[in-house]
């Protein structure tokens, strides 16, 4: 794989593992303000964003190229309310998505079609990963102070569980042999 593009997909999985950081903070913000269920949703997120950032190490070494870890940026850690947490989690995304963008016109001005055929994966992904924030940020900002509308979007967020996205080319996601 060409320098630029090592670089340019090492850059996004600091930026992937950058992103279960700061959920991860968002996380532990969401329990010291006893909203465990969003405290959950926020926990399935750092895995989805793990395994996003492990998508990429594998396409790396699958195309002979060198994964180098950097030192990664700290998250902010303090929020005036869960609707401030989710909106930013939103924001968050639509910067994800951008770089995901950018990547995909790096392949394209490079010709690497592999490239380009992995990251669609993560142009999908973005989709839903906006949808799924900004969905909770603007129900959180509709209930409001209300405690038993926040108590209900918490509860709903307690039945979120991991499951590993199938990441094509890669080994994430997919079924271990019997
Ligand atoms: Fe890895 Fe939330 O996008």
């Amino acid at each position: 794989m060409k320098t630029s593009i090592e670089k340019s997909l090492n850059d996004q999985i600091n930026a992937e593992l950058y992103s279960a950081y700061l959920y991860k903070s968002m996380e532990m913000y969401l329990h010291s303000v006893d909203l465990p269920g969003m405290a959950n949703w926020m926990n399935v997120q750092v895995q989805e964003e793990l395994a996003h950032a492990e998508g990429m190490m594998q396409f790396i070494n699958l195309r002979d190229g060198k994964v180098t870890l950097a030192a990664i940026e700290a998250p902010k850690t303090e929020w005036k309310s869960a609707a401030e947490v989710f909106s930013d989690a939103y924001d968050h995304e639509v910067k994800v998505t951008g770089r995901i963008h950018k990547l995909v016109d790096l392949a394209i001005k490079e010709k690497d079609h592999m490239f380009n055929n992995f990251l669609q994966w993560y142009v999908a992904e973005q989709v839903e990963e906006e949808d799924n924030s900004i969905t909770l940020a603007r129900k959180l900002k509709r209930a409001g102070d209300n405690v038993s509308l926040l108590m209900q979007v918490d509860a709903e967020c307690a039945a979120r569980t991991f499951t590993a996205p199938v990441i094509p080319g890669t080994k994430v996601g997919a079924p271990t042999a019997p």
